[in-house]
């Protein structure tokens, strides 16, 4: 499969703190008095981060109804299924989230349901604010289709700080895959579920396979992957597979009947001490009041240090959008630095201006911009970024199977079939 990773080099450079020459705002262009805003952020943290956005666009855009079309389910699950049928049948909302990539270009902008708002980037800071390489991820034929409100990073291991200190269990900075399973071995004879999923939607678990498979096969790998140097059923993506496996006899055993931040929910009140997911987990332990360092702390998902992989949350304007005026207005405001340092503070992701305030940022968002700065970063498959979407939902079928089967060819098969099947719907 060759699939055109954009920005997947090193681009540490980046992240430099450019100067900040805001762009003037002006409320007249919010002459349309309503917007409708799609998006699947209903959870604790994310509803109160995109409350935090919607705040400042009615201060930037006085007297403007937001209808706040949210559908349930985390990483876009549900939604993205509505929001196709909506965009099919001629009825779209104004703006929706999307991850830039192959999900923001190959479902929406090649089918013709974007408009360009390339103009936003030629004017005031935001040419020199937002990074190219993410700018680039929204851009076909010169034309840029997305304003990015945050990046987050997913590959992080989250655990609860008191109950691992119980079991006599420490974790530095880094964590090792063989350490992280004595420690899981440790909490499995204390009877604690070392690993809490909520996979009510197989999403998380599918992110839980991502991250592992990354551990493995480290930033270079995962380009090789995508660029068909690596096969999806070499020894390597075989041994995360394995370490898949084996990770299955650690979770919760409700997994399936929670959803991503129930699951959180569960290592906030002790049942289960550890969770791989992405840092919108931050969002849930901040929204439920907790401290970071004190009640919990992360960590890189095992071998991950040196790797960050983005998700990254997009807003589009729509072709013919019922209320333009307004969405342009919308798309100006999270795009501001105002907007960038209200939302993700609470979202647990990192601004994608590289001109903000640092100070007003906690430690866990110091340490996610450095590693944005530092690592290697890589795309998400699983949030639509790395591939097609046919790719992302096999992946999602294969990782149900093998929960059950634990059989590692027929995963690894599978894989090498849905990239052969990517490769050819191109
Ligand atoms: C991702 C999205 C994040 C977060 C997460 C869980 O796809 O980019 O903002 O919402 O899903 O719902």
């Amino acid at each position: 499969m060759h699939l055109n990773l954009r920005f997947c080099s090193p681009i540490a450079a980046l992240a430099t703190v450019f100067a900040l020459v805001q762009a003037p705002l002006s409320s007249q262009a919010a002459g349309e008095k309503k917007i409708e805003i799609f998006s699947w952020w209903t959870s604790g943290g994310e509803a109160a981060a995109l409350d935090a956005l919607f705040t400042v666009y009615k201060k930037q855009y006085p007297g403007v109804e937001i209808i706040n079309a949210t559908v349930a389910g985390g990483g876009g699950s549900a939604a993205r299924p509505v929001l196709q049928t909506r965009l099919a049948g001629g009825n779209p909302p104004d703006t929706w989230q999307s991850h830039p990539g192959w999900e923001m270009l190959g479902q929406y902008v090649d089918p013709g349901y974007c408009e360009p708002i390339t103009e936003l980037y030629k004017s005031g800071s935001w040419e020199k604010a937002f990074p190219k390489a993410i700018v680039d991820l929204m851009t076909k034929d010169g034309k840029t289709y997305g304003v990015l409100a945050g990046v987050h990073r997913g590959n992080e291991l989250w655990y609860n700080k008191a109950l691992l200190e119980k079991n006599g269990i420490t974790v530095g900075d880094k964590l090792s895959i063989d350490e992280f399973f004595a420690d899981c071995d440790k909490l499995k004879a204390a009877g604690i579920p070392a690993l809490g999923v909520g996979d009510s939607g197989i999403w998380a678990s599918a992110q839980l396979f991502e991250n592992t498979l990354l551990g493995v096969v480290g930033g270079q790998g995962w380009k090789d992957l995508f660029s068909g140097k690596m096969q999806w059923d070499d020894p390597k993506v075989k041994q995360a597979m394995t370490y898949f496996a084996k990770m299955q006899d650690y979770v919760n055993p409700d997994h399936s009947a929670l959803s991503w931040d129930q699951a959180i929910g569960e290592l906030i009140e002790g049942k289960v001490a550890f969770s791989s997911m992405g840092d919108w987990a931050d969002g849930e332990f901040l929204k439920a009041g907790k401290k970071e360092n004190v009640d919990f702390g992360w960590v890189s998902h095992p071998g991950t240090d040196d790797s960050f992989i983005i998700v990254a949350d997009g807003f589009t304007l729509a072709k013919n959008a019922p209320h333009h005026d307004a969405t342009v207005a919308w798309l100006k405001s999270i795009g501001s630095k105002e907007a960038q340092e209200a939302f993700n503070p609470i979202k647990g992701s990192i601004p994608a201006r590289t001109d903000v305030d640092k100070s007003k940022f906690d430690k866990y968002h110091q340490w996610s911009m450095k590693s944005f700065a530092t690592a290697t970063l890589v795309p998400s498959w699983e949030h639509g970024e790395a591939a097609p979407a046919a790719f992302q939902q096999a992946l999602n079928d294969a990782v149900t199977a093998f929960i059950v089967d634990k059989n590692v060819d027929t995963f690894a098969s599978a894989l090498v079939q849905a990239a052969k099947e990517s490769e050819s719907t191109k």
